[in-house]
């Protein structure tokens, strides 16, 4: 499966799994910050939305040793499947391989160069989140990077799997399934857009205006 929702939204998360197949979500302390609610009881009540579903949490402590207790802490806490969501900094490289070798499933977050996927893949890393938006927006292109990652993980014989995250248009998702990704997160704003095409609109709409033109409604149901 290929869908994630980038969002700590329950009520936006359970219509989107009443209408959708996704795989889980992926949180950020932006994301849980914006449910202006309190935080263990946030993500249990999205435990509970999100039952043999992924769901990433990424650790607010910025320490190595703040990372290693705030993910025991965690590992408590969830019920679903955790993957504990690592940002790529000095400490984050420490933390990721220490705790990939606690069999943590971990995700390397803020990956935004080859050579940092590549190394938090080596250091034990399960996924990596490459945040495609903000690469491009530096004038870079986001998705050369998730094609560049994945072929090297393919030449080094790493099954680390790539997530596309930080999305700002269906083109951008679209461009990154192009270029090989395993998964892509994409946001509230976004999500629904992914799936939306105004030709199927106007095709249904044209399809049951000719169909009307004939048939009455007493034909039919
Ligand atoms: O967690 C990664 C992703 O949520 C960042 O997205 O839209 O803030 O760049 P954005």
């Amino acid at each position: 499966m290929l869908y994630i929702i980038d969002s700590a939204d329950p009520s936006f998360i359970k219509d989107m799994m009443d209408k959708y197949e996704i795989l889980g979500i992926t949180t950020n302390p932006t994301i849980i910050a914006k449910e202006n609610k309190e935080y263990i009881p946030l993500l249990q009540e999205l435990d509970a939305l999100l039952t043999g579903k992924d769901f990433h949490v990424q650790l607010v402590d910025e320490t190595y040793e703040g990372m290693i207790a705030e993910a025991n802490k965690l590992r408590k806490i969830i019920k679903t499947i955790l993957h504990i969501k690592i940002p790529v900094s000095d400490a984050g490289f420490k933390a990721i391989r220490r705790l990939s070798s606690y069999d943590f499933s971990v995700t390397a977050t803020a990956v935004c160069t080859v050579n940092q996927g590549i190394m938090a893949a080596i250091n034990g890393a399960e996924y990596l989140a490459i945040y495609v938006n903000r690469i491009s927006n530096s004038g870079l292109d986001g998705n050369a990077v998730i094609k560049d990652i994945k072929d090297a993980l393919l030449r080094f014989n790493l099954n680390t799997k790539v997530v596309g995250a930080s999305y700002k248009s269906v083109h951008q998702v679209t461009d990154s399934i192009r270029n090989g990704v395993d998964q892509v997160t994409v946001g509230k704003d976004l999500f629904e857009k992914l799936f939306y095409s105004d030709i199927t609109e106007k095709s249904i709409k044209q399809f049951t205006n000719d169909f009307n033109d004939l048939y009455s409604n007493e034909e039919v149901k």
